[in-house]
């Protein structure tokens, strides 16, 4: 029996999260998964009840679920975000969970906000670094509070955490029968790091001959995400620059809400999925949240779980609401976050 740890966290996650799971037991209902759910209460208000963010056996025992499903972290009575770093950074940085997979793909041509593109314009899956780079927080203050104080955020980059997310990004089109990997950094002004990578890419690449192998530096990156999105079909970059890469693909997918992610270690075989977006204060208890992201999450899931049809089968599903307008007000819609869970089970 595949066993799903579910964390809610905090605002909007245990809002989209219910949707999430909500779709997940039809399913499992449906065709006998045998999914076996539990949920977990690692979040913001736990920790201001016990002062407890998770425990190092908390955290270990995260490793004995077949996948994780996740809401999102973030409360403003937690100034510091200090539940979010050890929850969320923690379960990648200690579930050495290196891949961060964010596909970026326009389920309907009507909420791109780019003129003249379409859904086959906008097809693309970013490899995102997800456990070092300008994250881990190697650095340090001093003289904190006085006028000389200094602040030093340093970037990790190890060759064998950068080789890693580059194979997974080939290997990825591999499978896939796609030909087009591109690498961003911003070697022109980060000489050390950077160019690291440089070299690894270069060499990585090398192996596959198949695949055509290109660079941008982040800045044009962003641009030509924007101007000609249909130039990429894998994009891997560093952990910084994939977050915010992956807000901007986002939006032109659509919106935050509709931003799915899995952050994974296939060689351990630990997979945590979440929607790329927050805990979303300003709407938080509201219905307003869009749950479509953390669906599509769900659906993410299930292909780790080993039933890639059925997050066809829900990518299809959410197609539908989006198509019929059965949808959360961001997008123009009426509907709150448990009616578009419904539209979602009644497409299904
Ligand atoms: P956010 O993604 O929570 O919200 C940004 C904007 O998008 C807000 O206007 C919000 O209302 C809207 N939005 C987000 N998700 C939505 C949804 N499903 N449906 C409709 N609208 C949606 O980003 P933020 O405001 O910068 O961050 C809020 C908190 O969440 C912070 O504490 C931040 O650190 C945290 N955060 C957590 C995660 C995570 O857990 N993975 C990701 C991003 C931000
Ligand atoms: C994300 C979020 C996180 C990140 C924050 C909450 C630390 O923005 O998952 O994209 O930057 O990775
Ligand atoms: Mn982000």
């Amino acid at each position: 029996m595949p066993r799903v740890a579910v964390i809610p966290g905090d605002g909007i996650g245990h809002e989209v999260s219910a949707e999430g799971v909500r779709v997940l037991r039809h399913l499992d209902a449906r065709d006998g998964l045998g999914l076996d759910f539990e949920e977990l209460d690692y979040g913001a208000e736990r920790y201001l009840r016990t002062g407890v963010t998770i425990t190092p056996a908390e955290m270990d025992g995260l490793r004995g679920y077949d996948a994780i499903l996740f809401g999102a972290l973030g409360d403003p009575r937690v100034e510091s975000s200090v539940h979010a770093k050890d929850i969320l950074l923690g379960m990648r940085f200690q579930l050495d969970l290196y891949i961060n997979l964010r596909p970026c793909r326009l389920l309907d041509a009507r909420y791109c906000p780019l003129k003249g593109k379409g859904p086959d314009d906008l097809c693309f899956t970013v490899f995102r670094e997800n456990t070092e780079g300008l994250y881990t927080g190697v650095g340090g203050q001093f003289k904190r509070d006085t006028p000389d104080e200094i602040a030093i955020e340093a970037e990790l980059n190890t060759r064998k955490g950068v080789e890693r997310i580059v194979r997974a990004a080939f290997d990825f089109a591999t499978t896939r029968g796609l030909s087009r990997v591109c690498m961003s950094d911003k070697s022109n002004a980060m000489r050390h790091g950077h160019d690291l990578w440089q070299r690894v890419f270069k060499s990585v690449a090398e192996e596959h001959p198949d695949i055509e192998a290109s660079h941008l530096f982040i800045d044009v990156l962003a641009m030509e995400m924007v101007r000609a999105p249909e130039r990429f079909e894998v994009i891997v970059t560093n952990n910084l620059f994939g977050d915010i890469v992956t807000d901007l693909g986002a939006q032109l997918q659509g919106g935050i809400g509709l931003a799915a992610s899995g952050n994974l270690n296939p060689e351990a075989g630990i997979a945590m999925f979440e929607p790329v977006h927050g805990s979303a204060p300003d709407i938080a208890g509201q219905g307003k949240a869009n749950p479509l992201a953390a669906v599509l999450s769900a659906g993410m899931l299930l292909s780790w779980l080993g039933h890639p049809e059925l997050e066809q089968e829900l990518e299809l599903a959410v197609r539908h609401c989006l198509s019929h307008d059965l949808i959360t007000p961001e997008l123009g819609g009426t509907l709150t976050t448990t009616e578009v869970g419904d539209a979602v089970i009644a497409a299904l």
